[in-house]
């Protein structure tokens, strides 16, 4: 949701602001822009859409004699993706500018007010508001006009300003949005508001809390309690992270990248988890003391989106390993209905970016009710990270493509080791079992490795035959029911093929209507404990004449005689089915990711989306 980036330093200002946008571009494309000192006055480009337009325009100033400067790229809240609301705003004579993430609740009643007084708008945005704001407020301090200016304001906001009247310093702030400093190798500073953007200048970062401020100068930075203006001591922490892994690296998009990049990610996140000789799972991380795992009553996952998905496999592996009971909310429900948890029951939250606004505030009305709070995040640092009691990182590496593809089974594999890891505490299953558990996922990676390429080939054959259907239904049973859902997700969301997910055993009670010889069905059918009763579900798709793609476990040739569009996935490691939902989301991935390629839609950015969604 809005990408924000600034440098002040000895650099020259606007390629730096042009890499940085590029690495954010993920978090919304419907506008871009920048601005940057130049002759003493603020210089700003601006341009509707994508960021290749702000590009083009800005060509012939990119080795302008500039040091200072600020970027943003939206996803628009307030007022439609037109190059008047795009960022960075100025006050009344653009003698100060701003670029913001984040919603202003409150900008109604200040606008009018500031209307009143005098101030001209040029703009629908919430952000301009807060432009005029601050120049209502400003004197000789821009720290002191900027900190009067938020406590006036309500919602949430991580913003960097620029003024003519200081040209040596950034100001920058946050609430609810995320918002991090990088320190530069003697070169200046930086700001964004996600660490890639930080990556080719430095790995040495900050990250600001709710209500501080910062300011930045060539040479220094400093941050303050917004309300109180008492300095805060802030540590600095190291990305390990490389700058190659936010690139393509020879990949057409970041999807397919990050499609390939999934067995590597699965061994990032089981690495030092599973004891090799004796099969233990050890998550010292999640802080968990064994009396208070073993009084549990209840566990509430709580995410959105594709982190939902992976929280609707986790209650299978959870309730049936643990035998706990086990509730899955998404994040904008939980937050608005009657929460029933105490400090028996555990919230954990699902999310790749550790920012989704819905998931926070689920996580936070839940520790106030008393409920410990784990949440399973990528990204180090986020706010997620920082409100819950535990992290437990899933290690997937950044993440670009708006699709969660590696990021999801990443979740699968950090869930997979903590159900693991209740059972082993609890001894609600043998320590044989679990030994086995943890052999077979630590062998799926190479697994993947070695059949990834001709599993691409395999579905593209397929997509060719299917890429301009209008609808696709995708049907799963017991752990592959959430990866149907994924699957119809996937494509729908890049593909903009209308696509739906169901447990194969509800189709009859309504879904079947779809059925015709036009409807695609992909059916996810690996030998597993609901085998025959999928089978029967399938053959009830057939019996409508339904357009049927199956996959299913190599070997089963009983799936040939349903359907010639048959592709087979090896069988897991171990022959645990227990594993599927992680192998079997992959041909899913894939074929989104093949027919929106064919359709020529753009697949790391479609329409309307941004990667992270810091709005409610
Ligand atoms: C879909 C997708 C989204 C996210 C959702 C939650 O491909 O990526 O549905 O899963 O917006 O995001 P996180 O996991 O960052 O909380």
């Amino acid at each position: 949701m809005c990408g924000i980036v600034g440098y002040i330093g000895t650099r020259k200002v606007v390629p730096i602001l042009m890499e940085g946008l590029k690495r954010l571009e993920y978090r919304g494309y419907d506008s871009a822009g920048v601005v940057y000192f130049h002759d003493n006055k603020l210089i700003k480009h601006r341009a509707q859409g994508k960021l290749g337009n702000l590009e083009r325009i800005i060509e012939d100033v990119l080795g302008v004699e500039s040091h200072v400067g600020l970027g943003h790229t939206r996803w628009a809240t307030h007022g439609a993706p037109t190059t008047e609301n795009a960022h960075p705003h100025g006050d009344c004579n653009d003698d100060l500018v701003i670029v913001h993430n984040g919603i202003i609740e409150n900008y109604q009643t200040l606008r009018s007010d500031l209307k009143k007084r005098g101030h001209i708008f040029r703009s629908e945005t919430d952000t301009e508001v807060l432009a005029h704001l601050i120049e209502d407020h400003l004197d000789k301090d821009l720290v002191a006009a900027v900190r009067k200016a938020l406590k006036k304001v309500k919602g949430s906001y991580a913003v960097g300003v620029l003024w003519k009247g200081q040209p040596d310093i950034i100001v920058a702030a946050r609430n609810h949005s995320p918002l991090v400093i990088g320190i530069g190798n003697g070169d200046g500073t930086f700001l964004a508001s996600d660490v890639p953007a930080l990556l080719p200048y430095t790995r040495k970062v900050i990250f600001l809390e709710d209500k501080e401020i910062a300011v930045l100068s060539a040479e220094k930075w400093e941050v303050k309690n917004l309300d109180s203006g008492r300095k805060i001591k802030k540590q600095v922490q190291t990305i390990t992270w490389d700058a190659g892994m936010a690139e393509k690296t020879g990949f057409k998009h970041f999807m397919l990248k990050e499609i390939y990049e999934q067995p590597q990610a699965l061994l990032n996140t089981l690495r030092g988890r599973i004891d090799p000789q004796n099969g233990r799972i050890e998550l010292p991380e999640i802080g968990l003391s064994e009396k208070y795992i073993k009084t549990l009553e209840r566990i509430v996952l709580v995410a959105c989106g594709t982190s939902w998905h992976a929280a609707l496999v986790a209650k299978y592996w959870l309730e049936e390993w643990v035998g706990i009971p086990v509730e899955v909310d998404i994040g904008s429900e939980f937050r608005y209905r009657t929460l029933l948890l105490n400090n028996k029951v555990l919230t954990l939250s699902i999310s790749q970016s550790g920012e989704t606004a819905d998931t926070l505030a689920g996580i936070k009305l839940a520790s106030q009710l008393g409920s410990k709070v784990i949440t399973i995040c990528n990204v180090v640092g986020s706010t997620m990270t920082r409100q819950a009691d535990a992290t437990l990182y899933t290690h997937a590496g950044p993440e670009i493509g708006v699709a969660s593809t590696k990021a999801f089974t990443s979740q699968l594999a950090a869930l997979f080791l903590f159900a693991s890891y209740l059972a082993q505490v609890r001894k609600t299953l043998p320590s044989n079992k679990i030994k086995q558990l943890g052999q077979a996922i630590i062998g799926l990676p190479t697994l993947l490795e070695e059949n990834l390429p001709d599993l691409q080939k395999k579905i593209k054959a397929v997509a060719e035959l299917f890429y301009d259907s209008r609808n696709f239904l995708f049907v799963g049973r017991g752990l592959n029911y959430p990866i149907a859902l994924e699957g119809a997700l996937k494509l729908k969301e890049i593909s903009y093929i209308h696509a739906e997910g169901y447990a194969a055993g509800e189709l009859k009670h309504g879904p079947i209507a779809l059925i015709d010889k036009d409807m695609p069905i992909l059916g996810l059918v690996p030998k597993d404990k609901v085998y025959e009763k999928s089978i029967s579900n399938i053959e009830e798709i057939k019996a409508r004449q339904g357009q049927l793609i199956l996959i299913g476990s190599k070997g089963d040739r009983h799936l040939k005689k349903i359907t010639e569009h048959v592709l087979y996935m090896p069988k897991a490691p171990s022959m645990m089915p227990e594993l599927n939902p992680i192998l079997f989301t992959i041909p899913a991935q894939l074929l989104a990711y093949e027919i929106a390629t064919m359709r020529g839609c753009d697949v790391d950015q479609p329409r309307n989306l941004a990667k992270s969604v810091t709005v409610e």
